[in-house]
C-alpha cells in the first residue's frame, strides 16, 4: 500500500512497527586493519581498529526484523514532502540499530531528535533497572526547509512552578527530547482494547510540531487509530494502513467510518 502512494505527498510519516520482542539473536561481522592509532592490540604489539561490516539481526518472528522494515523506511521517505518529519516509535530494542539504518537512510544531517517517552506503570524487574521508556527517532527530509512549529504544541507544567514567575507557571512549558506521559489510562474513554495502543498526547505533541492543519498525516502500522484520531482532532487529513483485521476494526469503529476491505 505504501508503494501506491505518490512521492512527497505526506508531511509526517508515523512509524510504530511491531518490536522486535521475540528472542532475538544478531550477528556482526567485525573486519580488524593495521592502524598506528587502533584501539586495539594485536599479538605482535601492532595497533588494529575494528570496523563492523554487516550487522544481521534476527527473531522468532520475522526472519530479519530489519529486512522487514527497511523496505518501508525507504517507501516512508520517498511519501514524505520536501518539508515533511518522520517519527520512527521502538523500544530499547532496536532503536540503536534504527538509529544507524535512518542515518544512512536519511543523511545524519537529516537527524532531528531522539525523544524519549518516559512512564512508570506495570512490573519491576529486581534484576535490572527497570525498562520505562521508548524512543521516537525523529528525521527530516530535508533539514534547510522542514516545517517544525514549537508555538503549536501543547505546553506541560513546569517541573518547579516555585522557580518561575507566576504567568510562566501559568502558560506551562515547552516540552524537550524526554516525555513523561502516562500510558493509555486502563479504563477511561481513550482506552480501544487494542493491546500496544499508544496515548493520544504524544501523537498530539508530534502532529502539532510537525505538521500544519490539512495536511496530511501517515501511519503504516496504524493499530487502533491513535495517529488518525489525533489527526482528525488537530484537523489534519490522515491515511493508515494496518496488516490485522481486529486493527481495521477497533480503529475503523473509533473513527467512525465503515470498514472497506482493501481489494488491492
Ligand atoms: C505497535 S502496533 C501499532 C499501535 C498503534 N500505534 C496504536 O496506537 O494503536 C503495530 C501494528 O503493526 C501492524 N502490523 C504488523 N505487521 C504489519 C505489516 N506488514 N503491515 C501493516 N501493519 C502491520 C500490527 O497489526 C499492529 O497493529
Amino acid at each position: 500500500m505504501l508503494r501506491a502512494l505518490p512521492d512527497e505527498s505526506v508531511q509526517l510519516v508515523y512509524l510504530d512497527p511491531p518490536f522486535n520482542t521475540g528472542r532475538t539473536q544478531r550477528r556482526a561481522t567485525t573486519r580488524s586493519v593495521r592502524d598506528p592509532d587502533g584501539a586495539h592490540l594485536g599479538f605482535s604489539g601492532e595497533s588494529y581498529s575494528r570496523t563492523v561490516e554487516a550487522l544481521t539481526s534476527y527473531d522468532d518472528t520475522f526472519a530479519d526484523y530489519w529486512a522487514f522494515l527497511a523496505p518501508r523506511l525507504i517507501e516512508a521517505r520517498r511519501v514524505l514532502r520536501d518539508d515533511g518529519t518522520l517519527y520512527l516509535h521502538l523500544d530499547w530494542r532496536e532503536a540503536h540499530y534504527a538509529k544507524v539504518a535512518l542515518d544512512a537512510l536519511f543523511g545524519r544531517d537529516c537527524f532531528l531528535n531522539e525523544l524519549i517517552w518516559a512512564y512508570d506503570y506495570g512490573a519491576k524487574s529486581r534484576r535490572r533497572w527497570p525498562t520505562k521508556h521508548d524512543t521516537i527517532l525523529v528525521y527530516v527530509k530535508n533539514p534547510e526547509t522542514y516545517w517544525f512549529d514549537s508555538e503549536a504544541v501543547d505546553r506541560e507544567p513546569y517541573m518547579a512552578p516555585g522557580l518561575v514567575t507566576a504567568e510562566k507557571a501559568a502558560r506551562g512549558k515547552l516540552p524537550t527530547d524526554v516525555w513523561w506521559h502516562t500510558i493509555v489510562p486502563t479504563s477511561g474513554p481513550e482506552k480501544t482494547g487494542y493491546p500496544t495502543q499508544k496515548p493520544l498526547g504524544v501523537l498530539r505533541r508530534i502532529i502539532q510540531a510537525s505538521s500544519r492543519p490539512g495536511d496530511w498525516v501517515l501511519d503504516p502500522f496504524a493499530g487502533s487509530g491513535t495517529t488518525a484520531a489525533a489527526a482528525r482532532g488537530l484537523e489534519r487529513r490522515s491515511i493508515s494502513i494496518d496488516a490485522h483485521p481486529d486493527a481495521l476494526r477497533i480503529a475503523s469503529a473509533r473513527l467512525d467510518l465503515p470498514v472497506t476491505p482493501y481489494a488491492g
